[in-house]
Protein backbone atom coordinates (compact mmCIF):
# COMPACT_ATOMS: atom_id res chain seq x y z
CA UNK A 1 0.00 0.00 0.00
CA UNK A 2 1.43 3.38 -0.94
CA UNK A 3 1.52 5.78 2.05
CA UNK A 4 -0.19 9.24 2.05
CA UNK A 5 0.13 11.92 4.74
CA UNK A 6 -1.19 15.55 5.65
CA UNK A 7 -2.03 17.48 8.05
CA UNK A 8 -4.20 20.76 8.75
CA UNK A 9 -3.86 23.39 11.78
CA UNK A 10 -5.97 23.37 14.12
CA UNK A 11 -5.75 27.42 14.36
CA UNK A 12 -9.04 28.04 13.24
CA UNK A 13 -11.66 26.49 15.33
CA UNK A 14 -14.25 25.31 12.63
CA UNK A 15 -12.60 24.08 9.46
CA UNK A 16 -14.13 25.97 6.20
CA UNK A 17 -15.37 24.49 3.09
CA UNK A 18 -11.72 24.84 1.41
CA UNK A 19 -10.43 22.69 3.99
CA UNK A 20 -12.72 19.74 3.71
CA UNK A 21 -13.22 19.84 -0.22
CA UNK A 22 -9.57 20.51 -1.16
CA UNK A 23 -8.15 18.05 1.65
CA UNK A 24 -9.94 15.90 4.38
CA UNK A 25 -12.20 15.43 1.74
CA UNK A 26 -9.41 13.34 -0.33
CA UNK A 27 -8.18 11.70 3.02
CA UNK A 28 -11.24 10.24 4.32
CA UNK A 29 -11.28 8.28 0.57
CA UNK A 30 -7.36 7.52 0.66
CA UNK A 31 -7.72 5.62 3.78
CA UNK A 32 -9.61 2.96 2.09
CA UNK A 33 -6.47 2.70 -0.91
CA UNK A 34 -3.40 3.88 1.21
CA UNK A 35 -1.32 3.55 4.49
CA UNK A 36 -2.53 6.71 5.72
CA UNK A 37 -1.32 9.05 8.54
CA UNK A 38 -3.01 12.06 9.43
CA UNK A 39 -2.24 14.53 11.72
CA UNK A 40 -3.26 17.81 13.63
CA UNK A 41 -0.31 20.09 13.41
CA UNK A 42 -0.37 22.60 16.34
CA UNK A 43 3.62 22.85 16.00
CA UNK A 44 2.84 24.98 13.03
CA UNK A 45 0.08 26.57 14.57
CA UNK A 46 2.75 28.38 17.10
CA UNK A 47 3.98 30.45 14.65
CA UNK A 48 1.56 33.04 14.85
CA UNK A 49 0.65 34.08 18.95
CA UNK A 50 -1.87 31.67 20.31
CA UNK A 51 -3.79 31.39 23.60
CA UNK A 52 -2.74 28.32 25.08
CA UNK A 53 -5.76 27.17 26.80
CA UNK A 54 -7.43 27.99 23.20
CA UNK A 55 -4.90 25.80 21.18
CA UNK A 56 -5.47 23.23 23.72
CA UNK A 57 -9.24 23.36 22.84
CA UNK A 58 -8.73 23.56 19.41
CA UNK A 59 -6.51 20.70 18.87
CA UNK A 60 -9.42 18.34 20.34
CA UNK A 61 -11.89 20.12 18.07
CA UNK A 62 -9.89 19.56 15.07
CA UNK A 63 -8.90 16.02 15.79
CA UNK A 64 -13.01 15.70 16.52
CA UNK A 65 -13.77 17.19 13.22
CA UNK A 66 -11.52 14.82 10.92
CA UNK A 67 -13.35 11.72 12.80
CA UNK A 68 -16.88 13.33 12.22
CA UNK A 69 -15.71 14.19 8.53
CA UNK A 70 -14.96 10.05 8.07
CA UNK A 71 -11.32 9.20 9.29
CA UNK A 72 -11.70 6.12 10.85
CA UNK A 73 -8.99 5.35 13.57
CA UNK A 74 -9.09 1.32 12.57
CA UNK A 75 -8.05 2.64 8.67
CA UNK A 76 -5.51 5.53 9.40
CA UNK A 77 -3.19 6.79 12.01
CA UNK A 78 -4.52 10.02 13.27
CA UNK A 79 -2.75 11.87 15.38
CA UNK A 80 -1.55 15.47 17.02
CA UNK A 81 2.16 16.57 15.82
CA UNK A 82 3.76 17.49 19.08
CA UNK A 83 3.04 14.40 20.22
CA UNK A 84 5.94 13.21 17.96
CA UNK A 85 8.73 14.82 18.90
CA UNK A 86 10.61 13.32 15.88
CA UNK A 87 8.87 16.21 13.84
CA UNK A 88 11.39 19.01 15.21
CA UNK A 89 14.27 16.83 15.70
CA UNK A 90 13.83 16.36 11.72
CA UNK A 91 13.47 19.86 10.88
CA UNK A 92 15.89 20.91 12.68
CA UNK A 93 18.04 18.89 10.11
CA UNK A 94 16.18 20.28 7.41
CA UNK A 95 17.15 23.76 8.51
CA UNK A 96 20.45 23.40 7.68
CA UNK A 97 19.99 21.38 4.64
CA UNK A 98 17.73 24.48 3.27
CA UNK A 99 19.53 27.65 1.72
CA UNK A 100 18.00 30.73 3.14
CA UNK A 101 17.01 32.61 -0.27
CA UNK A 102 15.47 29.12 -1.19
CA UNK A 103 12.94 29.61 2.12
CA UNK A 104 12.57 32.98 1.33
CA UNK A 105 10.97 32.29 -2.11
CA UNK A 106 8.17 30.10 -0.38
CA UNK A 107 5.21 32.80 -1.20
CA UNK A 108 2.97 32.09 2.14
CA UNK A 109 5.41 33.48 3.99
CA UNK A 110 5.43 36.34 1.96
CA UNK A 111 1.46 36.63 2.49
CA UNK A 112 1.23 35.55 5.89
CA UNK A 113 4.10 37.89 7.03
CA UNK A 114 2.90 40.95 4.82
CA UNK A 115 -0.31 40.65 7.40
CA UNK A 116 1.44 41.18 10.73
CA UNK A 117 4.36 43.11 9.58
CA UNK A 118 7.27 41.39 8.02
CA UNK A 119 9.38 42.58 11.57
CA UNK A 120 7.30 40.89 13.85
CA UNK A 121 6.89 37.23 12.09
CA UNK A 122 8.60 35.45 14.21
CA UNK A 123 11.44 32.77 12.58
CA UNK A 124 9.05 30.09 13.22
CA UNK A 125 7.21 31.44 10.37
CA UNK A 126 9.83 31.08 8.40
CA UNK A 127 10.97 28.21 8.82
CA UNK A 128 7.07 26.99 8.53
CA UNK A 129 7.78 25.07 5.29
CA UNK A 130 10.92 23.29 6.50
CA UNK A 131 9.26 21.87 9.48
CA UNK A 132 6.60 20.84 6.47
CA UNK A 133 8.99 18.59 4.22
CA UNK A 134 10.08 17.21 8.04
CA UNK A 135 6.54 15.94 8.76
CA UNK A 136 5.90 14.79 5.15
CA UNK A 137 10.01 13.14 5.03
CA UNK A 138 9.64 11.14 8.20
CA UNK A 139 6.87 9.28 6.81
CA UNK A 140 8.54 8.11 3.64
CA UNK A 141 5.15 9.68 1.99
CA UNK A 142 4.75 8.41 -1.50
CA UNK A 143 1.79 11.01 -1.76
CA UNK A 144 0.73 14.06 0.15
CA UNK A 145 -2.93 14.86 -0.44
CA UNK A 146 -3.71 18.78 -0.37
CA UNK A 147 -4.76 21.92 -1.84
CA UNK A 148 -3.37 23.86 -4.35
CA UNK A 149 -1.57 26.61 -1.90
CA UNK A 150 0.08 23.73 -0.54
CA UNK A 151 2.03 22.67 -3.46
CA UNK A 152 5.13 24.80 -3.10
CA UNK A 153 5.95 23.47 -0.26
CA UNK A 154 5.70 19.66 -1.33
CA UNK A 155 7.93 20.89 -4.33
CA UNK A 156 10.28 22.12 -1.77
CA UNK A 157 10.15 18.67 0.28
CA UNK A 158 10.86 17.15 -3.17
CA UNK A 159 13.94 18.99 -3.81
CA UNK A 160 15.42 18.90 0.30
CA UNK A 161 14.26 14.61 -0.19
CA UNK A 162 16.75 14.91 -3.52
CA UNK A 163 19.54 16.73 -2.04
CA UNK A 164 19.49 14.46 1.36
CA UNK A 165 19.47 11.73 -1.08
CA UNK A 166 22.45 12.92 -2.98
CA UNK A 167 24.39 14.08 -0.68
CA UNK A 168 24.13 11.02 2.09
CA UNK A 169 22.56 8.22 -0.14
CA UNK A 170 18.95 6.97 -0.53
CA UNK A 171 17.33 7.78 2.91
CA UNK A 172 13.74 10.00 1.69
CA UNK A 173 11.11 8.95 -0.11
CA UNK A 174 10.65 11.54 -3.02
CA UNK A 175 6.74 12.42 -2.68
CA UNK A 176 4.59 13.78 -5.58
CA UNK A 177 1.57 15.96 -4.22
CA UNK A 178 -2.02 14.30 -4.52
CA UNK A 179 -3.37 17.58 -5.58
CA UNK A 180 -7.30 17.06 -7.23
CA UNK A 181 -8.04 19.52 -9.88
CA UNK A 182 -11.63 20.19 -8.98
CA UNK A 183 -11.26 20.97 -5.48
CA UNK A 184 -7.53 22.32 -5.42
CA UNK A 185 -8.92 25.78 -5.11
CA UNK A 186 -12.23 26.61 -3.59
CA UNK A 187 -13.18 30.64 -3.64
CA UNK A 188 -14.60 33.15 -1.49
CA UNK A 189 -18.64 33.59 -2.02
CA UNK A 190 -17.81 37.17 -1.15
CA UNK A 191 -14.95 37.73 -3.57
CA UNK A 192 -14.19 34.26 -5.88
CA UNK A 193 -10.78 35.50 -7.35
CA UNK A 194 -9.33 34.80 -3.95
CA UNK A 195 -9.55 31.32 -2.67
CA UNK A 196 -11.68 30.78 0.64
CA UNK A 197 -9.61 31.12 3.67
CA UNK A 198 -9.73 31.85 7.70
CA UNK A 199 -8.70 35.24 6.99
CA UNK A 200 -11.18 36.38 4.23
CA UNK A 201 -11.73 40.27 4.18
CA UNK A 202 -15.43 39.36 4.93
CA UNK A 203 -16.94 36.38 7.20
CA UNK A 204 -19.78 36.18 4.59
CA UNK A 205 -17.79 34.67 1.78
CA UNK A 206 -16.22 32.05 4.87
CA UNK A 207 -18.58 28.74 4.68
CA UNK A 208 -16.95 26.94 8.38
CA UNK A 209 -18.23 23.79 9.00
CA UNK A 210 -18.91 24.33 12.15
CA UNK A 211 -21.57 27.43 11.52
CA UNK A 212 -25.12 27.85 12.49
CA UNK A 213 -26.80 25.87 9.20
CA UNK A 214 -29.17 29.00 8.90
CA UNK A 215 -25.80 31.22 8.44
CA UNK A 216 -24.56 28.68 5.98
CA UNK A 217 -27.66 28.90 3.86
CA UNK A 218 -27.70 32.62 4.10
CA UNK A 219 -24.07 32.63 3.09
CA UNK A 220 -25.01 30.46 0.36
CA UNK A 221 -27.58 32.34 -0.76
CA UNK A 222 -25.76 35.80 -0.82
CA UNK A 223 -22.93 34.48 -2.71
CA UNK A 224 -21.61 36.93 -5.32
CA UNK A 225 -22.60 35.87 -9.15
CA UNK A 226 -22.39 38.20 -11.82
CA UNK A 227 -24.62 39.89 -13.81
CA UNK A 228 -25.02 37.39 -16.99
CA UNK A 229 -27.67 34.92 -16.06
CA UNK A 230 -26.69 31.55 -17.74
CA UNK A 231 -25.75 28.86 -15.07
CA UNK A 232 -22.44 27.56 -17.12
CA UNK A 233 -18.74 26.53 -16.01
CA UNK A 234 -16.79 29.17 -17.01
CA UNK A 235 -13.86 30.24 -14.20
CA UNK A 236 -12.62 32.61 -15.70
CA UNK A 237 -15.77 34.95 -16.56
CA UNK A 238 -17.92 33.71 -13.94
CA UNK A 239 -15.75 32.62 -11.33
CA UNK A 240 -18.87 32.95 -8.61
CA UNK A 241 -20.98 30.68 -10.35
CA UNK A 242 -18.21 28.01 -11.32
CA UNK A 243 -17.52 28.04 -7.84
CA UNK A 244 -20.99 27.45 -6.80
CA UNK A 245 -21.27 24.76 -9.17
CA UNK A 246 -18.01 22.99 -8.29
CA UNK A 247 -19.45 22.61 -4.76
CA UNK A 248 -22.65 21.10 -5.76
CA UNK A 249 -20.84 18.78 -8.22
CA UNK A 250 -18.75 17.43 -5.72
CA UNK A 251 -21.35 17.42 -2.74
CA UNK A 252 -24.06 15.69 -5.04
CA UNK A 253 -21.75 13.48 -6.76
CA UNK A 254 -23.05 15.32 -10.42
CA UNK A 255 -20.74 15.98 -12.78
CA UNK A 256 -20.46 19.54 -14.12
CA UNK A 257 -22.39 19.54 -17.34
CA UNK A 258 -24.95 17.25 -16.06
CA UNK A 259 -25.18 20.40 -13.50
CA UNK A 260 -25.60 22.73 -16.58
CA UNK A 261 -28.06 20.82 -18.33
CA UNK A 262 -30.35 20.67 -15.31
CA UNK A 263 -30.03 24.12 -14.60
CA UNK A 264 -30.92 25.23 -18.58
CA UNK A 265 -33.06 28.28 -18.36
CA UNK A 266 -33.04 28.56 -14.68
CA UNK A 267 -32.00 31.35 -12.01
CA UNK A 268 -29.18 31.86 -10.03
CA UNK A 269 -31.56 31.97 -7.13
CA UNK A 270 -32.45 28.32 -8.43
CA UNK A 271 -29.21 27.17 -7.76
CA UNK A 272 -28.37 28.59 -4.67
CA UNK A 273 -31.36 27.42 -3.32
CA UNK A 274 -30.58 24.02 -3.80
CA UNK A 275 -26.61 24.42 -3.24
CA UNK A 276 -28.11 25.95 0.62
CA UNK A 277 -30.01 22.70 1.21
CA UNK A 278 -27.26 20.23 0.00
CA UNK A 279 -24.95 22.22 2.16
CA UNK A 280 -27.39 22.34 5.13
CA UNK A 281 -27.74 18.39 4.70
CA UNK A 282 -24.14 18.22 4.88
CA UNK A 283 -23.12 20.17 7.96
CA UNK A 284 -25.81 19.47 10.07
CA UNK A 285 -24.81 15.66 10.81
CA UNK A 286 -21.54 16.64 10.81
CA UNK A 287 -21.61 19.38 13.27
CA UNK A 288 -24.09 17.10 15.53
CA UNK A 289 -20.81 13.85 15.05
CA UNK A 290 -18.63 16.39 15.81
CA UNK A 291 -19.92 17.51 19.18
CA UNK A 292 -20.03 13.92 20.24
CA UNK A 293 -16.59 13.19 19.94
CA UNK A 294 -16.10 16.30 22.23
CA UNK A 295 -18.18 14.90 24.39
CA UNK A 296 -16.27 12.00 25.32
CA UNK A 297 -12.60 13.70 25.18
CA UNK A 298 -11.14 10.25 26.81
CA UNK A 299 -12.17 8.43 23.80
CA UNK A 300 -11.04 10.85 21.94
CA UNK A 301 -7.37 11.28 23.60
CA UNK A 302 -7.07 7.63 23.35
CA UNK A 303 -7.40 7.99 19.81
CA UNK A 304 -4.84 10.36 19.35
CA UNK A 305 -2.64 8.34 21.72
CA UNK A 306 -3.01 5.45 19.88
CA UNK A 307 -2.30 7.04 16.75
CA UNK A 308 0.79 8.87 18.30
CA UNK A 309 2.33 5.54 19.33
CA UNK A 310 2.05 4.41 15.89
CA UNK A 311 2.93 7.38 14.18
CA UNK A 312 6.24 7.43 16.31
CA UNK A 313 6.99 3.86 15.48
CA UNK A 314 7.77 4.90 12.03
CA UNK A 315 8.79 8.23 12.45
CA UNK A 316 11.62 7.38 15.00
CA UNK A 317 13.03 4.65 12.35
CA UNK A 318 13.38 7.72 9.66
CA UNK A 319 14.88 9.84 12.40
CA UNK A 320 18.12 6.99 13.22
CA UNK A 321 18.70 6.35 9.66
CA UNK A 322 18.77 10.57 9.37
CA UNK A 323 20.98 10.48 12.25
CA UNK A 324 23.41 8.14 11.36
CA UNK A 325 23.77 9.26 7.84
CA UNK A 326 24.38 12.87 8.61
CA UNK A 327 27.07 11.56 11.54
CA UNK A 328 26.05 12.24 14.33
CA UNK A 329 27.63 10.11 17.06
CA UNK A 330 25.18 7.23 18.59
CA UNK A 331 23.89 7.59 22.41
CA UNK A 332 24.95 4.33 23.90
P1 LIG B 1 -4.03 24.45 6.36
O1 LIG B 1 -4.35 24.08 7.77
O2 LIG B 1 -3.92 25.90 6.04
O3 LIG B 1 -5.11 23.82 5.40
C1 LIG B 1 -5.48 22.45 5.46
C2 LIG B 1 -5.73 21.93 4.05
O4 LIG B 1 -6.80 22.66 3.44
C3 LIG B 1 -6.41 23.06 2.13
N1 LIG B 1 -7.11 24.30 1.78
C4 LIG B 1 -7.81 24.49 0.64
N2 LIG B 1 -8.07 23.69 -0.41
C5 LIG B 1 -8.84 24.18 -1.41
N3 LIG B 1 -9.38 25.42 -1.39
C6 LIG B 1 -9.16 26.26 -0.36
N4 LIG B 1 -9.69 27.47 -0.36
C7 LIG B 1 -8.34 25.81 0.71
N5 LIG B 1 -7.93 26.37 1.88
C8 LIG B 1 -7.18 25.44 2.51
C9 LIG B 1 -4.91 23.27 2.23
O5 LIG B 1 -4.29 23.23 0.97
C10 LIG B 1 -4.50 22.12 3.13
O6 LIG B 1 -4.31 20.94 2.38
N6 LIG B 1 0.92 23.75 5.98
C11 LIG B 1 -0.36 23.07 6.00
C12 LIG B 1 -0.46 21.98 7.04
C13 LIG B 1 0.62 20.97 7.03
C14 LIG B 1 0.80 19.91 6.10
C15 LIG B 1 1.94 19.20 6.55
C16 LIG B 1 0.12 19.50 4.95
C17 LIG B 1 1.62 20.88 7.95
N7 LIG B 1 2.42 19.80 7.65
C18 LIG B 1 2.43 18.07 5.85
C19 LIG B 1 0.60 18.40 4.27
C20 LIG B 1 1.73 17.70 4.71
C21 LIG B 1 -1.45 24.09 6.27
O7 LIG B 1 -1.21 25.12 6.88
O8 LIG B 1 -2.70 23.70 5.88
Amino acid sequence: RPRVLSGIQPTAGSFHLGNYLGAVRQWVALQESHDAFYMVVDLHAITVPQDPKELRANTRLAAAQLLAAGLDPERCTLFVQSHVPEHAQLAWVMNCLTGFGEASRMTQFKDKSAKQGADRASVGLFTYPILQVADILLYQANQVPVGEDQRQHVELTRDLAERFNHRYGPTFTVPAPYILKETAKIYDLQDPTVKMSKSASTPKGLINLLDEPKTTAKKVKSAVTDTDTVIRYDAENKPGVSNLLTILSVLTGTSIPDLERAYEGKMYGALKTDLAEVMVDFVTPFKNRTQEYLDDPETLDSILAKGAEKARSVAAETLAQTYEKVGFLPAK
